[in-house]
């Protein structure tokens, strides 16, 4: 008899009655409408090549592993010229790069806002921010996604139970583009209410930077207007880590409290290479290129809902992360199936990632999918929701 511990076994015997049990899958070969590599750096060989570059230009004996945590010996000379680098091209005063994105919001969340300081945050930002406020000492509420009217009501009922109108800092949490629903908020609204209401707002970027260049709020130009910015590199940029960007204290801050950062072995230099590469080439002709082609590829993509009349099943995105909802695990699961068996790797997203009834079809669009393979998900995705 197993002497797994039951209370755990009831929990996976939960997740297989609800269809929502996870497992850990191998690489499918399919085309590609799932990964977060929007624009292909992933698989390409430049950037091995480029990160050799920069691994040479070192002058330390560039070891294979960083060797210990950034704060004793992790911290090799990469990094700087990475942050360096990266406050330069995102218009910042300064940043800090972090093992991943998971990390990067932990470490912010669990130590910026303090006791009694007021974390409000849109109900649909990613787990890592929620995990990381979690583990903080502030009070939090979350507003409806992308209702600023909601935020404010979440404000004054924040100010009102915390009894202390105005010694608090609040802090005001969003994703420039929603990773579960490819949506974005509008960012000069919020940036202008944060603005006047004296608050301080966070924006992650994880999915935006690559996609819109160098991400929305370069877009919009709200780089003084906003506190803090996570940005990742294991999504457009094709590698791993992460980035904070903001000002040289909320660095300095960091460094001191974050404790993902703190207590953890560094990136190795060979992974900052490759983060350093793909600026390159993000920067470089076939960057521009890959850009400019998944712009027409999301439009392709949505030209396409229209003529195949899914229309009212997709939520509106200018992202690259297209959302057909579909509602219920089994469902979703059985039409996902079909669209791998066509040879699509598309995934199901289900509850509880997503909220019950809200269950869907994730679509990532990238540069090198073409415009036959749109046509044909999306006809084949028709004929099985017929
Ligand atoms: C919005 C958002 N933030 C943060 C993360 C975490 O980033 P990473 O994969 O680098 O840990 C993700 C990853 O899915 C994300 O979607």
């Amino acid at each position: 008899m197993s002497n797994f511990p039951k209370k755990l076994a009831q929990k996976i015997a939960g997740r297989k009655a609800e269809n929502a049990f996870r497992k850990l899958d191998g690489p499918r070969n399919l085309i590609d409408f799932s990964s977060n590599d929007y624009l292909g750096f992933a698989t390409s060989s430049k950037l091995d090549e480029y990160a050799q570059g920069f691994l040479k230009t070192g002058k330390g004996n560039m070891k294979c592993g960083a060797t210990g945590s950034r704060l004793l010996t992790g911290n090799h000379e990469l990094y700087a010229k990475l942050e360096n680098h990266l406050a330069i091209f995102h218009n910042a005063e300064a940043a800090l790069v972090f093992n991943s994105g998971y990390d990067a919001n932990l470490g912010f969340f669990s130590s910026v806002p303090q006791r009694n300081d007021i974390v409000l945050y849109d109900e649909l930002c990613h787990a890592s921010i929620r995990d990381g406020i979690k583990l903080g000492l502030a009070k939090s509420f979350k507003f409806e996604h992308n209702n600023f009217e909601d935020l404010q009501r979440k404000l004054d009922l924040a100010k009102e139970k915390s009894g202390q109108a105005d010694a608090v800092e609040v802090y005001v949490v969003t994703e420039s583009v929603f990773s579960m629903d490819g949506d974005s908020p509008d960012l000069l609204d919020l940036a202008e209410l944060c603005k006047e209401k004296a608050l301080r707002l966070i924006v992650d970027e994880a999915h935006a930077v690559g996609v819109f260049n160098r991400g929305r709020v370069h877009e919009w130009s709200l780089e003084d207007q906003v506190f803090a910015r996570i940005i990742t590199f294991g999504k457009a940029l094709g590698c791993h880590g992460a980035a904070i960007l903001g000002n040289h204290e909320l660095k300095e801050y960091l460094v001191n409290f974050a404790r993902s950062l703190i207590y953890s072995t560094a990136l190795s230099p060979h992974a900052i290479g490759m983060v350093l590469a793909a600026y390159q080439e993000m920067q470089g002709n076939h960057g521009l290129k890959n850009m400019r082609q998944l712009r027409q590829s999301i439009t392709f993509f949505n030209h396409e809902i229209d003529k195949n009349g899914l229309r009212s099943c997709f939520k509106k995105s200018d992202s690259a992360i297209q959302v057909c909802q579909i509602g219920g695990n089994a469902k979703v699961k059985a039409i996902a199936g079909v669209l791998i068996e066509k040879g699509f790797d598309v995934r199901p997203i289900l509850a509880p990632t997503v909220p019950k009834h809200q269950e869907r079809l994730r679509f990532c669009i990238h540069s090198f999918n073409t415009e036959e393979e749109i046509k044909k998900v999306l006809q084949t995705l028709k004929t099985s929701l017929e």
